[in-house]
């Protein structure tokens, strides 16, 4: 078992941003043995974090330290072992209609036209279809896939799918959103539209997101915060606040003289090693 890490203690508070959104407490989770395997693993252990409404927070770690596991956890799928989960409050005991949760595979239904796809959670929701219809196409608008709301999902692009993966996310106006690196399968082009587009939704409708990534640039030019998470079981050994202007533009962020001494200092924490960045 891992010795005790330091826990972050500004996250603790939500980072004084006002009321609270989503709140980990002293979380651990341990998964069964898979079968034929034997002993359970332990994928995360002690976690306390809380976010504030309207906060941005990146979660990043070394590949299975535990960060999907906290996701699912957040969203319901999947319970804790121990310690506690909470929405605006209430303990996490299954799915909540506030949280949406956003893959790197978009998961789109493969037999539904982009704006059939956009519409399914609120049809699932009995909302009617004049209605459901208008907040699709508002959203594919918002997007830029007016033009592709009949077609299907193979008729597109990587990003045009994600960005379509994007407005379904969107439809139910959840407050929260937990993305599980939603960009990390596009190229880069496509990859800094769409963060692009992310960061505009979540800082004109405020919205409060966790969002689980490998691209350390990414982590620091959408988020407010940072967390850095231990090699399993994963434990948050590090919060950094990115203090930068333009949380809106994230390409304007990239470019920012102080990002390349954030994304330095996350590399160290992380062990990669040194390399010069060129950020500009
Ligand atoms: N359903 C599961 N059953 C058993 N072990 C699991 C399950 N899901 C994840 N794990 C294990 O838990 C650890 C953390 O996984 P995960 O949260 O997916 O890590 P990350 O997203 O940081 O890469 C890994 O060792 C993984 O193999
Ligand atoms: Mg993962």
């Amino acid at each position: 078992m891992a010795s005790k890490a330091p826990q972050a203690t500004t996250a603790t508070r939500g980072n004084g941003r006002g009321k609270e959104r989503l709140r980990f407490e002293n979380v651990t989770k341990r998964y069964p043995p898979r079968s034929g395997g034997s002993g359970h693993v332990l994928a995360v252990e002690g976690v306390d974090f809380a976010i504030a409404d309207g906060e941005v927070v990146s979660l990043i770690g070394p590949s299975g330290c535990g960060k999907s596991t906290l996701l699912h956890m957040a969203s319901g799928l999947d319970g804790v072992s121990e310690g506690r989960v909470f929405v605006d409050g209430e303990p996490v005991t299954g799915p909540n209609p506030h949280v949406a949760f956003m893959l790197q595979k978009d998961l789109l239904l493969p037999w539904r036209t982009i704006r059939e796809n956009v519409e399914f959670g609120q049809e699932i929701r009995h909302i009617g279809a004049a209605s459901r219809r208008e907040r699709s196409l508002a959203l594919l608008a918002k997007y830029h896939l007016a033009d592709f709301a009949e077609n299907y999902p193979h008729e597109l692009s990587g990003g045009m799918r994600q960005r379509a993966a994007l407005a379904r996310t969107m439809a139910l106006g959840p407050d929260v959103l937990l993305l599980d690196e939603p960009f990390s399968a596009l190229d880069a082009q496509t990859k800094m539209v769409l963060q692009n587009d992310l960061a505009r939704t979540l800082r004109e409708d405020r919205k409060t997101a966790l969002l689980i990534t490998h691209d350390l640039v990414e982590a620091v030019a959408l988020s407010d915060r940072v967390l850095v998470m231990s090699r399993r079981p994963g434990r948050i050994i590090r919060e950094m606040i990115i203090d930068l202007p333009c949380a809106d533009n994230p390409l304007g962020r990239q470019h920012h003289p102080h990002t390349g001494d954030f994304v330095r200092e996350l590399m160290g924490l992380l062990d990669i090693g040194h390399v010069e960045l060129a950020t500009a």
